[in-house]
């Protein structure tokens, strides 16, 4: 089953055209990775993909609706979730607001708006259940500023699971984390159940090869490259471009 469709998708930003008529499609499960270059366009893509940006031409399909003009809120809503290259949790908020928030967004209730929070038992239990899981109850009462990197982008991704999402997209998850929290997002990864669809942006190649069964290069915000990571191993073009090996 096809869970997002890409056609012919630019995105220009003046006189750059930051990706550039990428048309792939991604089936339920895949776990598809993008590389490439610094300014290949891979977060605009993620950005276009998710709603963050409105794409200059071209669609977008998820699950078979055409989301290509809905806006961010909504494709959440449908099952997109997403962490980013730069970590966005709220830096002044404690740990278990941030939590609370990421899962309040999800539920209908949200519309209920003169109820505290913490009112909602439902979300409340899935955020006791989340931070036990993280290991990170103990530090419900602090700010997110007073936790180390690489818990911030753990605790970031696992928001993102929390969220139960059809599609989850990852930007640079492993970016700034030592060997050891590497090693922890790809196990992550690979734990994740068989219903997720991910898209991820890694430069780290180990990280890339380990989780994805398939990649697509872009260069210059254009697919030169889509297979499986030996095909794209030995792509010459690859190799020339993006590698430099050759
Ligand atoms: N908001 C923006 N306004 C103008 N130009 C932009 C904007 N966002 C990105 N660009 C340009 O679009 C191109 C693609 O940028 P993008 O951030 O998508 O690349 P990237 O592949 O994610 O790079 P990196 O690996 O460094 O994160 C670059 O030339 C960049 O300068
Ligand atoms: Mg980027």
């Amino acid at each position: 089953m096809e869970s997002l469709r890409v056609e012919g998708l630019s995105k220009q930003f003046g006189g750059v055209q930051a990706v550039n008529r990428v048309t792939f499609s991604v089936e339920v499960g895949d776990r598809v990775a993008i590389i490439g270059p610094n300014g290949a366009g891979k977060t605009t893509l993620l950005n276009l993909i998710n709603g963050q940006l409105a794409a200059t031409s071209g669609s977008i399909h998820f699950f078979g609706k055409d989301v290509t003009a809905l806006p961010t809120y909504k494709r959440a809503h449908l099952g997109q979730a997403r962490a980013f290259q730069i970590i966005s949790l709220f830096q002044k908020l404690t740990v278990m607001d941030n939590v609370l928030l990421t899962l309040h967004g999800t539920r209908s209730s949200r519309f209920k708006m003169f109820r505290p929070i913490e009112g909602f038992t439902d979300v409340h239990n899935k955020a006791v259940q989340t931070l036990r899981t993280l290991g990170l109850w103990e530090k419900r009462n602090e700010p997110v500023s007073t936790l180390a990197y690489g818990e911030q982008r753990r605790l970031e991704i696992d928001l993102g699971l929390a969220l139960e999402p059809k599609l989850l997209l990852l930007d640079e998850p492993s970016a700034g984390l030592t060997k050891e929290e590497g090693l922890e997002i790809i196990g992550v990864i690979k734990g994740l159940e068989s219903s997720n669809t991910v898209l991820i942006v890694d430069h780290d190649m180990e990280l890339v090869f380990e989780v994805a069964q398939r990649i697509i290069v872009l260069h210059y915000g254009e697919i030169i490259a889509d297979g499986t990571p030996d095909e794209i191993e030995s792509d010459k073009r690859v190799r020339e471009i993006y590698m430099g090996l050759d």
